[in-house]
């Protein structure tokens, strides 16, 4: 073997400080290290560049803007625009009815109309969620019925909701929080088995693929929203698919007045609101689907080395995504491990925003069944008319999930987006390790 050469005096000081400097952010290691000053106490800030914001929208739009404005018409039904937006849709979901409408709400209330939920019946979901994932329950006059997540991947813990189940279940509505897949396969067959209609909310979850395949594979309807926040997005509008053909041609009746346009005898009795989209938002979403993989991709790249850079960090638990899954990011989700910390989750976020990294404490304030409006009854004008009717027993007082009040008081959330590249990220990560290591146990 060749000998080594003597370590020079400059080498042993350049490797001696870049491990003393490593171990000095590594938290629970050298422990006898002084960490790094903190920005929020005058030290230098960990990212000392602003966050990058991706350039959403530019020349594809405009130029399919541009052929809308020349068409006579921005009438949806079988014009040009909502055409394009259905067949790029359908290049990524291959479901044969399409209905691109106002808003996601407005595609989860249709779909729950499709469904046949009448009033009283119980749809199964989760509230951790937009408020949108039951606006149409309640409309229907049928009754959200809330069942715990996953402490981990902040899903729907298929275990509770088989429990929720009673004779007057009609669907389940399976959120696809943060655009991290829940367990599909699990939550169909429990849906199978009680003969319940599966409805995915993809909202947060464009370019989500479940085991390889894209999410909207085992629902029988899959609800999307274009949303400004959304991966896909034209300010609003939203879209719900099928590839049942008993359900198809209803899509199109609750997205339109009742008009059932493909057999016009079916139409107008049943109350459906106007939840149209124009050719001006199709237009808009065909662009922007051209966009779709890039912005998947790079989320779910980006979010999966951040979950990777931060393994080791006893104070963070990262949102797990099953190996052959790809969450896509809407926003990145972890959770506090307030056991691990000498500071409360508030401290920890207000830390690290001080050293550039801009992270915030909790998603929505309380899980939904703990907004007044549940708590009251209140939802129509102060009532509730299917519980004075005596056609529901539920009282949202009493509803308490353990798994999903530990998750809000303990998430955090980091606003990953396709703009971001692996350095900006490993520079997040720095000043997560930092702040970590200031405040460890
Ligand atoms: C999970 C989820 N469901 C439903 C909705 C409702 O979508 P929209 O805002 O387009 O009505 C949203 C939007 O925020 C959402 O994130």
């Amino acid at each position: 073997m060749k000998p080594q050469p003597p370590i020079t005096r400059r080498e042993f000081l350049t490797t001696t400080s870049a491990t003393l400097l490593l171990a000095a952010q590594l938290p629970g290691r050298a422990a006898t290290e002084p960490a790094a000053k903190l920005a929020r106490d005058g030290g230098e800030k960990a990212v000392p560049v602003a966050m990058p914001r991706p350039k959403r929208w530019g020349e594809r739009e405009l130029a399919q803007l541009g052929e809308a404005v020349q068409q006579p018409s921005l009438y949806y039904w079988r014009n040009q625009q909502t055409k394009l937006l259905t067949q790029r849709f359908q290049q990524y979901y291959p479901h044969e009815f399409v209905q691109p409408c106002s808003s996601g709400s407005a595609a989860l209330h249709i779909a729950v109309g499709a469904a046949g939920v009448a009033p009283g019946d119980e749809v199964i979901t989760t509230s951790v969620t937009d408020i949108g994932t039951v606006i149409g329950v309640l409309y229907q006059n049928a009754v959200p019925v809330f069942a715990d997540l996953l402490p981990d991947t902040y899903n729907p813990d298929p275990a509770d909701v088989e429990r929720k189940i009673t004779p007057r279940t009609k669907a389940i509505i399976v959120v696809h929080l943060m655009g991290n897949p829940a367990r599909l396969a699990e939550l169909k067959e429990i849906a199978d088995r009680h003969n319940l209609i599966l409805i995915e909310d993809c909202c947060q979850a464009w370019g989500a693929r479940y085991r390889g395949q894209p999410i909207t594979m085992h629902g029988q309807m899959s609800c999307f929203s274009h949303q400004d926040s959304k991966h896909i997005a034209c300010g609003d509008g939203g879209l719900v698919t099928t590839s049942d053909p008993k359900l198809g041609p209803l899509l199109i009746k609750y997205g339109d007045k009742a008009v059932n346009r493909l057999h016009p005898a079916d139409s107008s009795n049943v109350l459906a609101p106007n939840y149209r989209i124009t050719e001006l938002q199709a237009a808009f979403v065909a662009a922007q689907l051209t966009r779709l993989e890039e912005i998947a991709s790079k989320r779910s790249q980006l979010g999966a080395l951040l979950t990777a850079e931060l393994a080791d960090i006893p104070m963070i638990q990262p949102q797990r995504v099953e190996a052959q899954d790809r969450c896509v990011h809407w926003g990145y989700m972890c959770r506090f491990v307030p056991e691990q910390a000498r500071c409360d989750r508030a401290q920890f976020v207000q830390a690290l925003a001080a050293e550039g990294a801009p992270f915030s404490a909790g998603y929505i304030p309380v899980p939904l069944y703990g907004l007044p409006m549940f708590q009251n009854h209140s939802f129509f004008a102060g009532h509730w008319p299917i519980k004075e009717a005596g056609l529901t027993t539920m009282d949202y007082r009493k509803v308490h999930l353990p798994v999903t009040e530990a998750i809000l008081k303990t998430c955090m959330r980091f606003p990953l987006n396709e703009g971001m590249d692996e350095d900006y990220i490993r520079l997040i990560t720095k000043a997560v390790r930092k702040v970590a290591r200031h405040y460890a146990v």
